[in-house]
């Protein structure tokens, strides 16, 4: 897995002996900022968020939030749907190369080419793509209302899901609609393999499985249950069982242990035996990172006003079914 390279912005050096926490607080209310993290995101900056959330959740904030400045602790294709959302907001994200494997890999004019090759086809693209992929979507889903989304598309009509295969290939599963899948995948999850899972559930046999639709058919397959990182939380916290195996960005684990300090959390590691299980992207964002960007009130989300507005509709579809 190649990590992405760092931003000219994060090269310049913080004050070491700054109070960052105490930075943060005061630019916040000085800028009129809200501070939006996604559960991937170090707990540090999870801990200090005005709110936490999954893709859909974090979207729905940032749609009714009234801050003037929204700092996003995610990656670029959230805080892009921010700045669709709110166009006289400033929205800044802490590195502007925090991008995402699924939406780098589906540039807008390569999805428009293929995209002529299913002309009567409703298309239905995963929150994890760039605004010119959304401009050219019928509707938008997160992995929490992807099921909902596609059944809220009238029975007969053809479907094109992108960039996801596995949460495409994870929906039809359970809508049993057909669809033609892009051919996209998340970098991280996919690194889960069935023969590791296997392994853990024999060394843990009375833990749940739980994953991310973003993983293999072959993991979900075997899973107790699947849901967003959002979803994963409710289970972990309503479930009677004592222990989690844990198939999704280990950045989760840090609400997961607020919420159930007593179970046993266990992340699928991956073969490789390197540190995959952790989003590269997500991880580019720091602490000091945010400072500046609040200080700065840069990098700032920029969108051409054409693509706005026709991104605008399909995100506003999908905020309208919840
Ligand atoms: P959710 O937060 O919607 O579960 O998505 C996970 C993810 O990979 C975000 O990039
Ligand atoms: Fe993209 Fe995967 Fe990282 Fe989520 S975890 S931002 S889908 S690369």
């Amino acid at each position: 897995m190649s990590a992405p390279a760092p931003s000219v912005h994060a090269l310049e050096t913080v004050d070491p002996s700054l109070d960052l926490m105490a930075e943060i607080s005061r630019l916040r209310v000085e800028r009129k900022a809200v501070i939006l993290a996604h559960y991937y995101q170090d707990p540090e900056l999870q801990d200090l968020a005005d709110f936490v959330g999954d893709s859909l959740r974090l979207s729905q904030a940032a749609a009714r939030t009234d801050a003037e400045v929204i700092a996003f602790c995610g990656v670029h294709f959230m805080a892009e749907t921010a700045k669709i959302l709110n166009p006289g907001k400033r929205v800044v994200l802490p590195d502007l190369d925090a991008g995402c494997s699924l939406a780098d890999r589906c540039p807008a004019d390569a999805f428009a080419a293929w995209l002529k090759g299913y002309p009567d086809h409703v298309v239905v693209s995963y929150i994890n793509c760039s605004a010119g992929v959304k401009a050219l979507s019928d509707i938008i889903c997160t992995s929490s209302n992807a099921e909902r989304v596609v059944q809220s598309i009238p029975a007969g009509r053809k479907i094109v899901f992108a960039p996801d295969r596995h949460l495409g290939s994870w929906v039809m599963a359970r809508t049993g609609r057909d669809m033609v899948l892009w051919p996209g995948f998340c970098i991280v999850h996919e690194q889960f393999t069935a023969r590791r899972v296997a392994q853990l559930k024999a060394a843990h046999p009375v833990a749940q499985l739980i994953v991310h639709p973003e993983c293999d058919a072959s993991v979900s397959q075997m899973a107790d249950y699947v849901g967003s990182t959002d979803g994963l939380l409710q289970y972990v916290g309503t479930s009677p069982a004592k222990a989690f195996i844990i198939g999704t960005e280990a950045g989760v684990l840090h609400q997961m242990h607020k919420l159930r300090p007593e179970a046993e959390l266990i992340p699928i590691p991956v073969d490789s035996g390197c540190n995959c299980s952790l989003c590269p992207y997500m991880k580019l964002n720091t602490l000091e990172k945010l400072y500046l960007a609040l200080r700065d009130l840069r990098p700032e989300i920029e969108l051409d006003e054409a693509v706005r507005l026709k991104a605008l509709g399909p995100v506003r579809r999908m905020l309208e079914l919840g």
